[in-house]
């Protein structure tokens, strides 16, 4: 479904050029929830962003399904951003004034889609996420969770193969959070219309959740299980001891 090859990415040029992405190969099925870790500052969100067309890499390439880029810039991949990827941000990006329904189907009428089809998807994404009796709610009259559930609706809306999801559960509560991975996996193991999702966490519980999990280390990323990745094996003391950022 999507597959990352020899991806490379650096900022900046002379002494200040910073290599973030060193050759990143990876691939996701149809139907997998991979969990993206790694420590601040690795790329993770650098990777998200080429794969879903919001900025180009140097090298390398990305195909997801017959599209093929990688290293085109932002203008030239308008269809995956509107026919092939969905985002999930920590922060939600609702629109503060417009109903839940509104909201995701907006999402659906720039891509395209005239209003009342837009309405109509909007609904069954509610459904969909839990949100059937608050669709007519605005942001402020929802709980964290149920406003990231808005933007899971606005993200699966359009039947868009793949979600990238940046810290999706980094505003919400234990509880909430867990919610949201229990989403995730019933969209990916959804038996009609499975989807893909690749999402970047720092909580090893959250992650453990996924059906794979990836490591971006030094440049590149690894497949990992979740103890050794976290030193859990070895640092078992370490790591409750605190001091690290969530
Ligand atoms: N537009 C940019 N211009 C210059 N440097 C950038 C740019 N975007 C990212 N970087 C740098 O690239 C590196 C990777 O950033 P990125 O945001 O991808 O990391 P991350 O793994 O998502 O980190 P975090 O876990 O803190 O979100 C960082 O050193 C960052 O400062
Ligand atoms: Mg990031």
């Amino acid at each position: 479904m999507l597959s990352v090859d020899g991806l490379t990415k650096s900022f900046g040029s002379g002494t200040n050029k910073l290599q973030v992405l060193k050759g990143v190969d990876m691939n996701i099925q149809q139907g997998e929830m991979v969990a993206l870790m790694g420590p601040s500052g690795s790329g993770k969100s650098t990777l998200l962003n080429i794969i879903g067309g919001l900025l180009a890499g140097d090298g390398g390439t990305i195909t997801l399904g017959e599209r093929t880029y990688g290293r085109k810039g932002p203008a030239s991949v308008v269809d995956v951003r509107r026919e092939l990827v969905g985002w999930i941000f920590q922060d939600f990006h609702l629109l503060d004034n417009l109903s839940a329904l509104d909201n995701v189907a907006m999402a659906l009428e720039l891509s395209g889609m005239d209003a009342s089809a837009a309405e109509k998807a909007a609904v069954v994404a509610l459904e969909k996420v839990g949100l059937g009796d608050r669709m007519n709610f605005i942001p402020d009259q929802l709980s964290g969770g149920q406003q990231q559930r808005v933007a899971i609706a606005r993200a699966i809306a359009g039947n868009r193969p793949v979600l990238l999801a940046d810290e999706p559960t980094g505003n919400l509560d234990i509880a909430s959070g867990k919610e949201v991975m229990a989403l995730f996996k019933a969209l990916c193991h959804d038996e009609e219309n499975p989807i893909s999702i690749l999402m970047v966490t720092h909580d090893p519980d959250l992650a453990s959740n996924a059906d794979r999990m990836l490591l971006l280390n030094n440049g590149k990323t690894e497949a990992s299980d979740i103890r050794s990745a976290w030193g859990l094996d070895a640092e078992a003391d370490q790591q409750t001891s605190g001091g690290e950022e969530e």
